[in-house]
């Protein structure tokens, strides 16, 4: 009988090392362990047996019981184990694998020249001044000097939207409205901003286009501060190898008023001048327009085109570029400027 129990526990054993999956195991286990399991069935046999023989054999039948019951146990176990490394094996995320790229939008070039005119500015102890596109007369024209029937208007035709509101046809505006604002105090600004004439769009015209003025409002100011400040911009945004040449001009609002061209070295070797911007000394109808006494205030006032700048540094054969929304053409200024 004994070898009989043992026989089976050892069949048993082998069938349990030999199991590939938990179905297999629990089948097994009710084999051998279940109510009318092989195990069940030695202990039926103890009926059989003798009265002296029967502690001893039921106790070797518990034993084995236990053993095989421990054996499923482990076995069990080692199969969830392994289950368990499978689902995390099978839901690793790879952290070192590279994202997918995506194309990233960038600052417009026209917004990125004027923001680095402006850390050159504000490096130099200037505010930015801001206003509204849609202005009026009054600070569009008459606060810079152009009354109603100035034949400088010509040179600005805008958009109207009645009789005394337009479309800003520079940013001269926004001066008129910090000097007032300003209530006789020394100021020091650069207005940035969209602007728009009344013009044919071809490669060099734009109906809509950006400007950058400056004004300097304080007593003691020359014409020497405004070649300082415009010779500091001009070697900021081309170079410090550049130098300008400044050419009388005519601007209502200034008195002396200058082109300005800024140099360049030609293919053949020589020096040539690009105008890039006007300027001059503050008018002294605008100054006591705006609230400052001409005579013990000065000033000076410079406007230059943001789309100029772009044009001449990037070599820009055509201004529409800068409106068409073109990706092509916008991608290639991704942090030119940085
Ligand atoms: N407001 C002038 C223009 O738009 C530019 C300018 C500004 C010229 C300041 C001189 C002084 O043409």
């Amino acid at each position: 009988m004994i070898d009989t129990l043992i026989n089976m526990k050892q069949q048993a054993l082998k069938e349990i090392e030999k199991v590939k999956e938990l179905s297999e195991l629990d089948q097994l286990r009710i084999k051998y362990l279940g109510k009318k399991g092989d195990v069940s069935l030695m202990m039926a046999k103890l009926r059989d047996l003798s009265p002296e023989e029967r502690p001893l054999f039921g106790q070797k039948v518990n034993e084995v019981k236990s053993e095989l019951e421990e054996r499923i146990y482990q076995k069990k176990q080692i199969f969830e184990q392994e289950e368990l490394i499978k689902l995390l094996a099978s839901e690793k995320i790879d952290v070192t694998l590279p994202g997918t790229s995506f194309y990233q939008g960038s600052i417009h070039p026209l917004n990125q020249v004027i923001e680095d005119v402006e850390d050159l500015f504000i490096g130099m102890g200037y505010e930015i001044a801001e206003g509204p596109e849609l202005e009026n007369d009054h600070y569009n024209f008459e606060m810079m000097n152009l009354a109603k029937d100035h034949p400088a208007r010509a040179m600005q035709d805008s958009f109207y939207v009645d009789e005394n509101n337009l479309l800003r046809t520079h940013t001269s505006p926004v001066q008129a409205r910090t000097m007032l604002e300003k209530k006789g105090k020394p100021l020091k600004i650069i207005c940035p901003g969209k602007v728009y004439r009344r013009d044919d769009d071809d490669p060099t015209h734009s109906h809509q286009f950006m400007q950058i003025e400056g004004l300097v409002i304080d007593k003691n100011i020359t014409f020497a501060s405004l070649k300082d400040a415009l010779l500091k911009m001009v070697r900021h945004l081309f170079g410090v190898e550049r130098t300008i040449r400044l050419r009388p001009s005519y601007f209502p609002f200034t008195e002396p008023s200058v082109e300005v061209d800024v140099s360049y070295i030609k293919k053949d070797g020589t020096i040539g001048w690009i105008e890039i911007l006007g300027a001059g000394q503050v008018h002294p109808n605008v100054l006591s327009m705006g609230g400052y006494d001409p005579e013990q205030f000065q000033g000076f006032a410079f406007g230059i085109g943001v789309e100029r700048i772009a044009i001449l540094k990037y070599g820009i054969d055509d201004i529409r570029h800068f409106y068409m929304n073109d990706l092509r053409f916008l991608r290639q200024f991704k942090g030119v400027n940085k």
